[in-house]
C-alpha cells in the first residue's frame, strides 16, 4: 500500500493521542516505537490494517469509529494536498466516479505488481443518483470506503445513502450503492 494512508493514519495519532499511547499503539501493531512511515514508501497491505485494528484494542473505541475519523483526518489533509482533484469534481457523484482514477495515477508510483493491485481494487459505474462500486480488496476496508463517501458527501452540502447490493463492510469483495440526495435546507442553517 502507499505510504499516504499509514502516513495519515500516524498523522492523526501524532495530532489526537498523547506520546504514549502513540507508542503503545504502534508497538501492538508490530512497529518500534518512533517508527516514522514516509508518503513516498510502500508499505505490506497488512501493516495499514494492523494500525487500524490497534488504535481501536489500545483506545478501547470501535473501529468503525476510528475508521470515521481517520476518513475525517484524511480528507482535510487530501483537500489541502490535492486541491485539484476536488475542484474538478464539485459535486460527489463526479468524485466518487473519478476516485478509482485518483488511486491508480497515484499508484504509478508503485512496482507494476502494486499498480494492479490498485487498479484491482475499485470499479465505479455511473448511476442516475450515485454510483456503484465495485469494491475487492484483501484489506476488507469496505467500511472504510462508505466512511469516506459519507464525510465526502457531508462536505458538499450532500447525504450519502449507503446499501450492500453483495457482501458487507467486512467482505474482501463488495458492491456498494452510493444515492446522493440534497441535505435538507433545515439541517444546513
Ligand atoms: C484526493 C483524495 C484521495 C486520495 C489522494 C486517496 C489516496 C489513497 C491511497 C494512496 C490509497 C492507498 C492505495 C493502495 O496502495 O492500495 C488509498 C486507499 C483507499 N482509499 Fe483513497 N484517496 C482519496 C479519496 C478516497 C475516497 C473519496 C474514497 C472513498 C469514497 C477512498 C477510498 C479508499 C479506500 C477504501 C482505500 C483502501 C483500499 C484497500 O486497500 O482496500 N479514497 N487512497
Amino acid at each position: 500500500m502507499l505510504g499516504i494512508i499509514p502516513h495519515t493514519i500516524d498523522e492523526y495519532l501524532k495530532r489526537r493521542v498523547d506520546a504514549q499511547t502513540r507508542a503503545a499503539v504502534l508497538l501492538r501493531a508490530g512497529f518500534q516505537d518512533g517508527k516514522q512511515f514516509r508518503l513516498d514508501t510502500e508499505y505490506g497491505d497488512a501493516e495499514c490494517c494492523a494500525l487500524v485494528a490497534a488504535i481501536a484494542d489500545v483506545t478501547g473505541g470501535a473501529t468503525e469509529t476510528v475508521f470515521d475519523e481517520i476518513a475525517d483526518f484524511f480528507l482535510d489533509w487530501a483537500e489541502q494536498t490535492f486541491p485539484g482533484f476536488f475542484a474538478v469534481a464539485p459535486d460527489t457523484r463526479r468524485f466518487l466516479m473519478m476516485q478509482p482514477e485518483i488511486h491508480n495515477s497515484l499508484a504509478c508510483g508503485l512496482r507494476s505488481s502494486g499498480q494492479r493491485k490498485v487498479a484491482e481494487k475499485f470499479r465505479a459505474v455511473e448511476l442516475p443518483d450515485g454510483i456503484r462500486m465495485h469494491y475487492r480488496s484483501s484489506n476488507r476496508l469496505a467500511y472504510f470506503y462508505c466512511a469516506l463517501a459519507r464525510n465526502l458527501a457531508a462536505r458538499r452540502g450532500e447525504i450519502a445513502e449507503i446499501s450492500f447490493i453483495e457482501g458487507d463492510t467486512a467482505s474482501s469483495a463488495a458492491i456498494i450503492e452510493i444515492r446522493l440526495k440534497p441535505e435538507p435546507a433545515l439541517a444546513r442553517a
